[in-house]
């Protein structure tokens, strides 16, 4: 089943939407399907080894276009892509059971513009669709952006994060049902 998930940038990203004037039109987040794989790994071969190294916490690691395929259609979870005139960022999340791994990768030339927190929204947002109230997110604690991004995410739940440290990765815990505050907040 594909839907697709409007960008709305006055209310998902608030202020933020003044930095995307630059583009003709706000690019779209929507579900991601088999027929964006390539697109997927052009992506990835436009990011930098430092951003393609905090979505793997790896620093040589990079994920087959088989790999990638997999993780636009789990098994249990789902994948967004933001699309401008390509595929700009990618969301992914991958279920088992009632818990969710979510990872997020911006290309850097669109990083800073609110894509990842819409993103993360909507990643959230349709996590109980897929029987999941429970999402983990691993990041290198260097990786300040998505720090931030968590904190972001932090507020607009009803309740902390858990967390905990293995050497210098980071694990969030968040429980998706909770109410949420409003967007643009
Ligand atoms: C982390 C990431 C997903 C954030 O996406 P994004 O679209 O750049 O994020 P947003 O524009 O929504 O901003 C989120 C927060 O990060 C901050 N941020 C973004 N880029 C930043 C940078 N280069 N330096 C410092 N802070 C930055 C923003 O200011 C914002 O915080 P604020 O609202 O408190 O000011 C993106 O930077 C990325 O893809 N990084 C590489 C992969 C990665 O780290 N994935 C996360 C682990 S799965």
């Amino acid at each position: 089943m594909t839907f697709d998930i409007e960008w709305a940038p006055d209310v998902v990203i608030g202020r933020r939407y003044k930095r995307l004037q630059v583009a003709p039109a706000p690019p779209t987040i929507r579900l991601a399907d088999p027929s964006d794989v390539d697109a997927i790994v052009a992506m990835h071969e436009r990011c930098t080894a430092r951003s393609l190294s905090y979505r793997y916490l790896s620093g040589t690691f990079r994920p087959t276009p088989a790999q990638l395929a997999q993780l636009v259609s789990p098994a249990q979870g789902c994948s967004l892509v933001a699309v401008d005139t390509c595929v700009i960022a990618v969301a992914n999340l991958v279920g088992q059971g009632s818990c969710a791994e979510a990872a997020i990768l911006v290309e850097d030339s669109w990083q800073g513009r609110g894509i990842g927190t819409a993103m993360m929204r909507h990643l959230f947002d349709v996590a109980p669709q897929h029987g999941i109230d429970g999402v983990e997110l691993h990041l290198d604690a260097g990786n300040t952006p998505a720090l931030r991004l968590i904190r972001k995410m932090s507020r607009q739940i009803d309740g902390e994060p858990q967390w905990s440290f293995d050497g210098p990765i980071i694990t969030f815990s968040f429980t998706t049902t909770r109410p949420r505050t409003p967007p643009g907040d």
